[in-house]
């Protein structure tokens, strides 16, 4: 059932509020992050942790190098992100120290099931994230913490992919606390983020009619940008990635620093660049990066699109559009800007006449390696 949407996607990008707000409830216990399937695990077992390897595919990779960020901020603990079906073939250092934590929405992704068996096999202690209950990497791991965004139909993944960087980020809130690392007034601000969130979620969710106009122009678009920083990097990934798979259209994330090291040689009159600005507030040093990146590509003919936090003005003399989102802290940011991002495959791939749903060569779970 679409709820009266034309796709299910659509359907699910206005479920996000939800998909957060489930996700976080009951996980915050007197203004501290408590996942009891962590505490189950031990914290002494928590505290000896010295690395962590998130693995994942996909849609899923981005949420796992997103919560990347914020588990270092807030765990003080070494994280990288590996993609599932490269993880086995560069003999992975394993460690009694090591934490492997699969992220995947269904829970049967072969290349990420085969990772996380090969880690168990070497004694790993492992960790799911997973949207399907008893789903078989859940069952096979050692802890799973459940994204609760509910069943996800469309190919494309959007409300699984917030509730998966919800879910990361409430990990690292409670190894944070338990390992000591994280401040009281970092643990104050970052759980007024979360619960802040789900209204702010609406919020973008609410810039709808604005990407249906933005995409409107451009519906024969033949290629889009995306440039984003810190954690804006791997959201400009995922904008790339939808507009793929359910537009076939040609996009590519960067990193915006990365811009004068190559990419920005693709910079023609009227390449359209989705930019996502970091808040002035929150991060001034990243937030005039980002502007001047903006005005090096603008004076190259590009045509801007920025997503700003609402009051940010800064952009207004370069941008072409200006997509707003409310004021969060820089962590959260991906969380608001994603959506516009969602917003805009869909209504590329609408206006193409495409089925939104059921892009061509894909399925929603690739149960082969
Ligand atoms: C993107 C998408 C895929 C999945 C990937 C992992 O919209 O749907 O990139 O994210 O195949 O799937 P799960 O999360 O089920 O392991």
């Amino acid at each position: 059932d679409k709820g009266g949407w034309s796709s299910f996607m659509a359907k699910e990008i206005t479920e996000q509020p939800d998909a957060v707000g489930n996700t976080i409830r009951g996980r915050v216990v007197d203004g501290a992050v408590e996942i009891p399937e962590l505490t189950e695990l031990g914290d002494d077992r928590l505290r000896e942790i010295d690395r962590i390897i998130i693995i994942a595919c996909g849609t899923a990779s981005y949420a796992g190098m997103i919560g990347a960020y914020a588990i270092e901020q807030w765990a003080r603990i070494p994280v990288e992100v590996q993609l599932s079906h490269e993880f086995r073939y560069r003999d992975p250092i394993l460690t009694d120290g090591t934490l492997l934590i699969s992220v995947s929405q269904s829970g049967e992704t072969m290349d990420t099931l085969m990772a996380v068996k090969y880690a168990i096999e070497r004694g790993v202690t492992t960790v799911s994230v997973c949207n399907t209950q008893s789903a078989t990497i859940p069952r096979e791991s050692d802890a799973a913490v459940y994204t609760h965004a509910g069943p996800e139909v469309a190919v494309a993944s959007t409300k699984a992919f917030v509730a998966q960087i919800t879910a990361l980020y409430l990990i690292g809130l409670h190894l944070g606390r338990v390992r000591g690392t994280l401040a009281a007034d970092a643990q104050a601000s970052a759980v007024a983020a979360l619960d802040a969130l789900p209204a702010q979620v609406a919020e973008a969710v609410d810039t709808h009619e604005q990407i249906a106009q933005l995409a409107h122009w451009m519906a024969d678009t033949r290629s889009v940008l995306f440039l984003g920083r810190h954690v804006g990097y791997p959201t400009a990934l995922e904008g790339a990635l939808k507009l793929k798979e359910i537009a076939y259209i040609h996009a590519e994330g960067f990193a915006a620093g990365e811009l004068k090291h190559g990419p920005i040689a693709l910079i023609d009159h009227g390449q359209p660049v989705f930019v996502l600005v970091p808040s002035p507030r929150t991060a001034p040093v990243m937030h005039s990066k980002v502007v001047s990146n903006i005005q090096e590509i603008r004076a190259r003919g590009a045509r801007v699109i920025a997503i700003v936090e609402k009051g940010d003005t800064s952009v207004l003399p370069y941008a072409d559009d200006v997509i707003r989102i409310p004021l969060t802290d820089t962590l959260f940011e991906p969380l608001l800007q994603v959506i516009p991002l969602q917003w805009f495959a869909l209504e590329l791939s609408t206006a193409k006449g495409l089925d939104v749903d059921q892009p061509r060569n894909l399925a929603k779970s690739v149960t082969v390696e």
